[in-house]
């Protein structure tokens, strides 16, 4: 399973850059940083990391879209360009896959999103877990049944857990079966850390030195 972190923070992403593979940003995290700083800053983060970084076209029009993702393409190697599941994302979706551009395909909430994503050759598509619970869905079930239809279709595209609010949505999203997800910085400290493993580290540490 591929992990990402959710973030454009360059010391969150050196911290745990041992245990990534790759970084997920979008608008609203990239719109902490002044726009003229953004290249550089995911120049920087494809350094830190060897798995795709993925990048957010702002166009909502096919051929800004495909013009923008090309832009973004250039940026490194390793760069994801991001488009939405609409109806445009989806077409500039398969024209950058025809050219060998890797893609994922964000605000995907519904499965027909994810087929026609994966028709249309996206790298990764991104079931947003955690805006579908907050809206009374079950968003694991979502990531459950695009799993199902990719194994059964045969498709390579790979299911990216995404708007992931805690650590059951990072366990199940293991156990269903999906390729790849992608944690905040803070989930991510959740998930390195056990409360148990602390309370017997010193326990460990306090009879050891009672026996000295
Ligand atoms: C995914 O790639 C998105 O950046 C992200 O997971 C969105 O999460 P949010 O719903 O917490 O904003």
């Amino acid at each position: 399973m591929e992990l990402f972190l959710d973030t454009a923070e360059l010391d969150e992403i050196v911290k745990y850059r041992d245990f990534i593979d790759g970084v997920t940003t979008n608008p609203s995290i990239m719109s902490k940083y002044k726009l003229s700083d953004h290249g550089s800053l995911i120049k920087e983060i494809c350094k830190v990391v060897s798995g795709h970084v993925s990048v957010e076209v702002i166009s909502q029009k096919y051929d800004d879209m495909v013009k923008e993702g090309r832009r973004i393409s250039k940026i490194c190697d390793n760069v994801c360009v991001k488009l939405p599941c609409t109806s445009d994302g989806l077409r500039a979706c398969k024209t950058l896959s025809i050219k060998g551009i890797p893609t994922n395909l964000t605000l995907c909430f519904s499965s027909i999103q994810a087929l026609l994503a994966a028709k249309c050759g996206a790298t990764y598509v991104s079931p947003f877990l955690g805006r579908l619970d907050d809206n009374g869905h079950d968003g694991m079930l979502l990531v459950e049944e695009i799993v199902e239809i990719f194994d059964a279709q045969g498709y390579e595209t790979k299911v990216l857990s995404a708007s992931v609010r805690n650590l059951q949505h990072v366990i199940q999203s293991a156990r269903v079966g999906a390729s790849a997800i992608t944690i905040s910085p803070q989930i991510f400290g959740q998930c390195l850390q056990h409360h148990l493993t602390t309370l017997g580290l010193e326990r460990f540490s306090e009879d050891f030195q009672k026996s000295k």
